[in-house]
């Protein structure tokens, strides 16, 4: 055969191909998800989710230490509150489980990024990201409790926040009362293209924020929609967002691509909880090489074009990156 173009020839070697490999994971490229609930000594593992636990503060204060010794960058934070009302109190009260974790992260750890999760769903008792008038949910009314939700985060020292509720026009009144109360340096993460997933299911255990009633259709995107996914996001970027959130990540490739082509804001894409789960339990069978498809799976999101990956594997994923430097 006559042939000028031959491609494996930069595939001959483990040398020559790690010298073209056109995309990296990062340790800096990682946001680690974490749960907080009162108590004491105490964690709970989510059992869909092996690894992954909800911590009383001082057990948190002791898995930050081996966050910060892998040299991951940030934590995204979301809390189990005491007790869930109508209103979703425990979001936006000064003295609320994420409000305290936040003190307590930065107090201990100065350097760690932390995220705040913004939303209502882990505190009401309904389980849905807004107020509840006649079975409906509520927009207008729900968005200055989105924003003094996100203020109180600011107030503890969170480093950002990032609203996950798909309200219209939260980005907006964030950074307004953000700006008003003199936290207009805090960067806004916003979870734009959200889509309504059944990829959510073990978060909403880990959380026990499984709506009571109906589900999320109503405000989250409807899976089929691309076009609607780039229209929130212009909208988000319009009202003030730093950054741009695709969720969930694995099967939304296309809409990581062109909210990085469209936009070229930094762009997360967030691994969620599905995702992980459906990993654990094919590596816990024997049937997949756990580590194998988790570098690629969090790889094909930064081909997609994500700069940053949330995601529950983090601290192996570090741990792997780690031993690959040191070989
Ligand atoms: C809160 C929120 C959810 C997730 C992140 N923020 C749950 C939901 O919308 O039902 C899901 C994260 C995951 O599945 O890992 N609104």
């Amino acid at each position: 055969m006559d042939l000028k173009r031959r491609p494996r020839r930069l595939r001959a070697s483990e040398t020559i191909r790690k010298m073209v490999r056109e995309n990296h994971l990062r340790i800096d490229d990682l946001i680690y998800p974490m749960f907080v609930m009162p108590g004491e000594k105490t964690r709970v593992e989510v059992s869909a989710m092996p690894g992954v636990y909800n911590f009383s503060l001082d057990e948190f204060v002791k898995a930050l230490d081996e966050v910060v010794k892998l040299g991951i960058p940030a934590i995204l934070l979301f809390g189990i509150p005491e007790s869930k009302d109508s209103v979703g109190s425990g979001a936006y009260a000064e003295h609320g489980i994420v409000q305290e974790a936040v003190r307590i992260a930065k107090k201990h750890y100065p350097e760690l990024y932390v995220i705040t999760d913004v939303c209502l769903c882990e505190y009401t008792d309904h389980g849905h990201c807004g107020l509840i008038e006649q079975g409906e949910i509520l927009n207008d009314p729900t968005l200055d409790l989105l924003a003094q939700t996100a203020l109180s985060h600011a107030r503890a020292g969170a480093d950002m926040v990032a609203p996950s509720d798909m309200m219209d026009g939260r980005v907006a009144a964030i950074r307004d009362l953000l700006d008003k109360e003199g936290y207009a340096h805090i960067p806004i993460m916003a979870y734009s293209a959200k889509f309504a997933s059944g990829f959510y299911g073990p978060f909403r255990e880990a959380a026990g924020s499984t709506p009571q009633f109906g589900d999320r259709r109503t405000y989250q995107m409807d899976p089929p929609n691309g076009n609607e996914a780039m229209l929130e996001t212009a909208l988000d970027i319009e009202e003030g967002a730093d950054l741009i959130i695709v969720k969930p990540a694995l099967a939304y490739g296309d809409i990581i691509y062109r909210t990085k082509e469209r936009f070229g804001l930094p762009v997360a894409a967030y691994n969620v909880s599905g995702e992980y789960s459906m990993v654990k339990a094919a590596a816990a069978n024997g049937w997949i090489d756990e580590k194998r498809i988790v570098m690629e799976a969090l790889v094909s999101m930064k081909r997609a074009g994500a700069d940053l990956l949330i995601t529950y594997h983090a601290l192996d994923v570090a741990r792997w990156l780690n031993e690959e430097g040191r070989l």
